[in-house]
Parts: C-alpha cells; sequence; structure tokens
C-alpha cells in the first residue's frame, strides 16, 4: 500500500498542493473540505488525468474526516479567507476554531501522521494546532520560509539573470512582514549573496520578498497566491515522505534555540520521516539575531493577545 498523505481544505492551496503530490505518484491522496462535490470533484479530476501521467495512485474526495485515517501526513489548508468588515483578530478567531476541530479529530484518527499546518496566521494555527494534536512538536510544523525563500530565490535570479535553481537562499523568523531574509546565508552556486550584489540592490530584494504575498494579493485581488505555496508544501510532504532528511526552513517549536522557547517561528530544520528531526542553529551576527528576536516577539505578542501560550 502506498503511503496516504490527506489534504485538509481543497481550496486553491490544498487542491494545488493535491495535484503535485498525486502527479508526482509519492502518495495516495484523500482531499477533505467542508464544501459538499468540491474534494469529489477535484479528486475525481485528478483521477482522470491518471492514465496521462502514467501514474497508478489514487485520489479520493471527501466530506468525512474518518477518510483520512491512517495518513502519514496531514497537511491543513482548512481557513476562511478575510471578509470585508472583520479584523485580524476575527480571522484568526475564526480559523482558530476550524484548526482546533479538524486537527483535534484527524490527529485521533491518524494518530502516527505528521501535520504540516498552512492557514494563516500560520506561525500562531501551527501553535494552535500543536495543543489541538496533543502530539509531540516533532510532529507539528508550519509552511513559510520555504515559499519565502523561494521567493527571495526567484527575485535574486531574475536580478542576475541566472536560474533560479543555483540560488540557495535561508529565511527565518514569522511568516509575516518581519520575516527575516538573511544574504549572509544566501548563495548562488556556493558565492555569498553579499558578494554579488550592492547593499542597496539586496535590500530592495529583500523588501520585496516581505512582501511577496501581498503583491499577489494585489494583483489577483480574489485570493491569494497557491502556485508557490503548492510547491513549498510539496517539497515538505516529500522530504518527510521519503525521509530525505532536506534542510528546509520551517515554523518549528523551540526551546531555547535562538533565545526562544514555548512556541513556533521559522528556523531551518532537518525534515525527515520522523518529522522535525533537528533544528539547526546558524550562527547569526548581532544585527541578524536583533531581526529574528523582533519577528519571533511579534510571534509570541500575537500568541499572548490571543491567551494561547
Ligand atoms: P481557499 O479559500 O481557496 O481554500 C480554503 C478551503 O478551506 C476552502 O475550500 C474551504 O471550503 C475550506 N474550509 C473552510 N472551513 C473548513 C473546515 N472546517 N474544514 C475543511 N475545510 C474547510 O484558500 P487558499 O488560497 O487555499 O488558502 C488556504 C489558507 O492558506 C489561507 O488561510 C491562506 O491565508 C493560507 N496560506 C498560507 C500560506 C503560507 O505560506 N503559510 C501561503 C498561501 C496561503
Ligand atoms: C502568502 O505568503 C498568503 O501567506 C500567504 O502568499
Amino acid at each position: 500500500m502506498k503511503t496516504k498523505v490527506s489534504i485538509i481544505g481543497a481550496g486553491h492551496v490544498g487542491a494545488t498542493a493535491a495535484h503535485l503530490i498525486f502527479q508526482s505518484g509519492l502518495a495516495d491522496i484523500v482531499l477533505y473540505d467542508i464544501m459538499q462535490g468540491t474534494p469529489q470533484g477535484k479528486a475525481l479530476d485528478l483521477m482522470e488525468a491518471a492514465p496521462l501521467w502514467g501514474i497508478s495512485s489514487s485520489a479520493f474526495g471527501t466530506n468525512d474526516l474518518a477518510d483520512t485515517a491512517g495518513s502519514a501526513v496531514v497537511v491543513v489548508t482548512a481557513g476562511l479567507p478575510r471578509k470585508p468588515g472583520m479584523s485580524r483578530d476575527d480571522l484568526l478567531l475564526a480559523n482558530k476554531e476550524i484548526i482546533t476541530n479538524v486537527v483535534g479529530e484527524t490527529s485521533r484518527i491518524s494518530p502516527e501522521c505528521i501535520f504540516i499546518i498552512v492557514t494563516n496566521p500560520m506561525d500562531i494555527m501551527t501553535h494552535v494546532a500543536w495543543k489541538a494534536s496533543g502530539f509531540s512538536p516533532q510532529k507539528v510544523m508550519g509552511m513559510g520560509g520555504v515559499l519565502d525563500a523561494s521567493r527571495f530565490r526567484t527575485f535574486i535570479a531574475m536580478e542576475l539573470g541566472v536560474s533560479p535553481q543555483d540560488v540557495e537562499a535561508m529565511v527565518m523568523g514569522g511568516h509575516g512582514d518581519l520575516m527575516v531574509p538573511l544574504p549572509r546565508f544566501t548563495t548562488v552556486k556556493g558565492v555569498p549573496l553579499p558578494e554579488l550584489l550592492p547593499h542597496e540592490r539586496i535590500e530592495e530584494l529583500i523588501r520585496r520578498t516581505r512582501n511577496g504575498g501581498a503583491e499577489i494579493v494585489a494583483l489577483l485581488k480574489t485570493g491569494s497566491a497557491y502556485y508557490a505555496p503548492a510547491a513549498s508544501v510539496f517539497e515538505m510532504v516529500r522530504s518527510i515522505v521519503l525521509d530525505q532528511k532536506r534542510v528546509l526552513p520551517c515554523a518549528a517549536y523551540l526551546n531555547g534555540e535562538y533565545g526562544v522557547s514555548g512556541f513556533f517561528v521559522g528556523v531551518p530544520v532537518i525534515l525527515g520521516g520522523k518529522g522535525v528531526e533537528k533544528i539547526i542553529e546558524l550562527r547569526l551576527t548581532d544585527g541578524e539575531k536583533a531581526e529574528f528576536t523582533k519577528s519571533a516577539a511579534s510571534v509570541k505578542e500575537l500568541l499572548e493577545n490571543q491567551r494561547l501560550t
């Protein structure tokens, strides 16, 4: 039997992640949503592409969480978008309830699973999911840093006229305006970025990276990014399912690392079959550390405002 990966929320990010995982043949997919017919229709559509893609995985759509039983990985993208008149806090409270319910139930029916949380505000929702699951923090993580680093890599590749696959980047901190792109740990075929571009250009690319989600929203007008977010989910799922032990920035539970304790924030980790197998502590300069501390403090403040710590 193939590995089972369940995706909670069959919207833009969830369905696109399902597509990537399914087309790769990495796992069988269960797509769950509260919308009647949506997960079933999208899963059937994927199944009908299988002969053309030459794959033998299965995709199954459902409105019953029980069908996710036995999942190795559960990706949570379910959530409400922000509606007119709704504050960030209103959105947070609504998504908190959704995450508490779906993660509470899926953790009981797939007790061995690893959770990847995507729903925003992601760092906070990862904490909510961890509490709702009762799991070890090693088995719960958030997706943000892979996406932010991919955006930074893209902008650097565009600026230098090189292939994006030759650009490596590191972005730490919360998945928000205070995220911390790190030029010293960003390289083009091993050459650190500060040796390739003047400081002002790097600062401009950092600004664009921090604004990456908003830039797409401003263009789409009716929703947020999903191709790059789904590709980021896929990279994390693959590292877990194939036990690749990739070094990827993820929202991980810190227990003293980087001077932070008791909550989730983006740091480089080794991602393997057991989930977050190790948190990698980079030697940051005082300036980099100050930026990270500020970003982590903003996550903590939101958690405390919501009495979630
Ligand atoms: P979407 O609106 O297209 O999809 C959300 C889906 O969740 C909908 O199909 C909806 O029916 C479903 N849903 C709502 N309540 C549910 C429940 N109780 N159980 C199951 N499904 C439920 O939104 P999209 O674009 O897919 O984004 C999903 C979430 O991911 C949003 O919170 C978005 O802000 C976040 N996001 C986070 C990123 C990150 O880097 N962490 C990147 C991109 C999006
Ligand atoms: C993004 O960065 C909305 O968090 C989402 O595109």
